[in-house]
């Protein structure tokens, strides 16, 4: 009954796939009526600029309202935006609401206004995986205009960040390939200089701001990013500042060239660079969530959250080699293992989201449809909001198609991630054949993803005792956004290959939220 159909794969051209079939589009098409998204919690500091675009499905127009909005904020009801600043450090208890010809919605969403960004897993694209060395200020737009248009804004993704090739190169490599990306590092006083692809950063940032989004960017802490391009060495200060000045959002901090000014491989001396940044970032005039990326040195799962809002726990996911399993569960399985490290704040963070059309070679070839089957596809995004994992589609925004924006838009599976409660599922079981992921979640339901790693179908089988778990529970599959029935002690279901079932679990008689 669970088993997926792959057929119906569609042939276009020699080289394009596409999974056309409507048999693996799992997730029903949203309703007409308004249904709001989004986290139920939100984080900023004092007196900073916060911009939030209330993310939720149904046909426009529709009209937004926010009771408990506290002083200093506003909304425009006609967008869902909302803007301003608060002074005074507090929790401010919001309903958001939404209201169209064929029904209304409404949710909670409480504010925190004090020193903690990122309560939720940040969500929102990266251009790496896409546009590596050839990124234009022309593919961020585009990025934030299909965001919107896709509608994967309704559901929660806001930042549009733009990863490595940014800035000029001292010289030619193999993501420098362009002259016009050769250039002087700095400018007479030392302020960073965009290459000739990103004439006016704040225009840029303007750009994505107008829409709702949020905007991201990109340094080393060593004097040149991976890539090759001018990183921040001995200018840490000045660019933060810069950073804000420009109007981002979001930083990525990529050790790569830092390891030849590092003096030292000593934990202190790992901590270094971005305990400096983040303390740079302290002092902005903006809110700026920090994202180390430092591919998991010196345990950073262990103190990532003092000096950053969530940290790369491994190698980079594109082009992990394997032999029977996706590079996802290969990366997926390492990143599971610090479950008890993720918190509000401060979050495990396994890489990007590789479906859709991308090149997850990470050496800047071709980019292809994926070839990760649709089963292999629900399996990672099923693992990585078990994770709470920060949710940043890499692909493609130009060439989104349907079955991937159903992987990437399905409510109830991002709900998952963006509990309240900000825990990662723990390891309940895993053999070669059987990985199993529980997550508790703020109602009190667990999150469960059964994943069966063998290349055929296969039944796995559970038991309470396994959760903790006493008396019967209704179980929904989420993926479907379908009630499966009340079970009692046990239940027992087939999985296809390299695939996933993701359910709910709440104790019977409790009312779903
Ligand atoms: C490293 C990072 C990647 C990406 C590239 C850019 O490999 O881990 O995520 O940012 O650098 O050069």
């Amino acid at each position: 009954m669970l088993r997926l159909t792959i057929a119906g794969l569609l042939l276009l051209g020699t080289s394009t796939l596409i999974w056309a079939d409507e048999a693996v589009v799992l997730t029903p098409a949203a309703a007409p009526a308004p249904h709001i998204n989004g986290p139920r919690v939100y984080g900023c500091r004092p007196d900073r600029p916060l911009l939030y675009r209330i993310p939720a499905t149904g046909t426009r127009p529709i009209a937004f309202a926010a009771e408990g909005l506290p002083d200093g904020l506003k909304l425009d009801a006609a967008t869902g935006i909302i803007t301003g600043s608060i002074a005074q450090r507090g929790e401010y208890p919001v309903t958001l609401r939404a209201r169209n010809d064929l029904g209304a919605d409404s949710r909670t969403w409480k504010i925190v206004c004090g020193d903690t960004l990122a309560l939720t897993p940040p969500m929102g694209w990266n251009s790496w995986y896409i546009h590596y060395g050839h990124v234009t200020d022309q593919h961020m737009r585009t990025a934030a205009d299909q965001m919107i248009a896709s509608g994967m804004a309704d559901y929660g993704y806001q930042y549009v960040n733009i990863d490595d090739c940014w800035g000029n190169a001292p010289k030619h490599g193999k993501f420098i390939r362009d002259p016009q990306r050769v250039g002087p590092s700095r400018d007479a006083e030392g302020n960073i200089l965009p290459n000739h692809f990103f004439p006016d950063m704040k225009a840029m940032t303007d750009y994505i701001h107008g829409k709702g989004l949020k905007a991201g960017i990109y340094t080393s802490p060593g004097p040149l990013t991976c890539g090759g391009y001018t990183g921040s060495y001995e200018h840490e200060a000045q660019d933060a500042r810069q950073f804000a000045a420009w109007g981002f959002d979001f930083l990525k901090y990529d050790w790569c060239s830092y390891g030849s000014v590092s003096g030292g491989t000593t934990l202190d001396k790992q901590q270094k660079p971005f305990r400096l940044m983040w303390g740079e970032l302290q002092k902005l005039d903006r809110d700026i969530v920090f994202n180390l990326c430092q591919y998991g040195k010196g345990e950073v799962w262990k103190w990532g959250g003092e000096m950053g809002n969530c940290w790369r726990t491994t190698r980079d996911l594109g082009g992990t080699k394997v032999t029977n399993l996706p590079g996802f569960y290969v990366i997926g399985f390492m990143n599971a293992e610090h479950w008890e490290n993720a918190r509000p704040g401060g979050w495990n963070d396994p890489d990007y989201i590789l479906i859709g059309w991308v090149d997850d070679s990470g050496q800047m070839g071709e980019s292809r449809q994926t070839t990760l089957t649709p089963d292999e596809q629900y399996a990672f995004m099923s693992m990585w909001c078990l994770m709470a994992a920060p949710l940043i589609f890499s692909g493609d925004m130009a060439k989104l198609d349907p079955f991937t924006l159903n992987v990437l838009c399905n409510h109830e599976v991002i709900d998952v991630d963006q509990d309240v409660l900000g825990r990662q599922a723990r390891i309940v079981r895993k053999t070669d054949r059987e990985f199993i992921l529980a997550k508790d979640l703020e109602d009190g339901s667990k999150a469960v993803g059964l994943f069966n790693l063998a290349a055929d179908a296969a039944p796995i089988a559970m038991k309470w005792s396994d959760f903790d778990l006493t008396g019967k529970q209704r179980i929904r599959d989420l993926w479907r956004q379908k009630d499966l029935g009340t079970e009692d002690g046990t239940y027992k279901v087939t999985i296809p290959a390299h695939g996933v079932l993701l359910l709910r679990m709440w104790p019977d008689g409790v009312k779903k939220p």
